[in-house]
């Protein structure tokens, strides 16, 4: 049986009752195959799964992004039931954020290049929303998709610097049979601009440099942010009309 829980305290007396290991993924719906993928990866791990829908305004720098930001509740939860949730955690915004957003978190190095060049304020978003999750459910994993790799080790380290008491799960990048990184945002495509969506995996993945995958997506018709290697990866984020998609690969 699926709960369904939407405030702290709710949750907490839920979690209370649970003895054995927590699986986490939070989310902010529009559920797709690559949450599925680190749903089933938490039901594998652990003796129960929590799964949270919540789309954190204070991670938009656009409001427009999050006015369009997709809303899918009933799919969500039915995708939720058939891959064995126990708890959805479905808080509203003075649920999470008591505050009015006066506290939060903010990391001064690695948040501030890609896709945080781009967006300011998104990581500080990012993360306080991520600590208060964690501290409400109290997992002992928390599984983030490798498709969001800068948020993923930004997550990871302030886990870290924190002494926080689990352990963040990566999961690899769910594609389309043609490439594309699956992302909530991909149903905001049109069918034109669909079609268009893979030169993004071809570009990062076939060009020579970083340089000529950004030449490659601008002579398409994209507005390239950035296509930078770093470490051993190729980021890209670009947008084609006002879909801003990102994605990234091992080189
Ligand atoms: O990746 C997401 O969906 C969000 O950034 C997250 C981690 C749920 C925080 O709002």
């Amino acid at each position: 049986m699926t709960v369904v829980l939407n405030t702290p305290k709710d949750f907490k007396v839920w979690r209370w009752g649970k003895h054995g290991s927590i699986g986490f993924v939070p989310t902010m719906g529009a559920l797709h195959e690559g949450h599925a993928a680190l749903l089933k990866q938490a039901y594998e791990d652990n003796d129960f799964v929590v799964l949270s829908i919540f789309v954190n305004p204070t991670q938009f720098n656009d409001p427009n992004d999050l006015e369009k930001y997709p809303k899918t509740w009933e799919a969500d939860l039915a995708l939720a039931k058939a891959n064995g949730v126990d708890a959805v955690f479905f808080p509203k915004y003075f649920d999470m954020y008591p505050d009015n957003y006066r506290f939060k978190v903010s990391e001064n190095s690695f948040s501030n290049v890609l896709d945080g060049a781009h967006r300011p304020g998104h990581f500080d978003g990012v993360l306080s929303v991520v600590m208060k999750l964690f501290n409400i459910v109290s997992p002992t994993r928390a599984y983030f998709g490798e498709k969001d790799y800068q948020q993923l080790t930004l997550i990871k380290d302030m886990a870290e610097s924190f002494f926080m008491n689990l352990e963040v799960i990566p999961v690899p990048t769910v594609r389309e049979s043609d490439g594309l990184a699956m992302s909530s945002r991909n149903q905001r495509l049109t069918a034109e601009q669909r079609a268009l969506a893979p030169a993004i995996y071809k570009a990062i993945t076939q060009a020579k440099s970083a340089e000529e995958a950004a030449a490659q997506l601008t002579a398409q018709g994209f507005k390239v942010d950035y296509v930078t290697d770093m470490g051993n990866r190729r980021f890209v984020a670009a947008k084609i009309g006002e879909v801003r998609l990102i994605d990234n690969v091992e080189i």
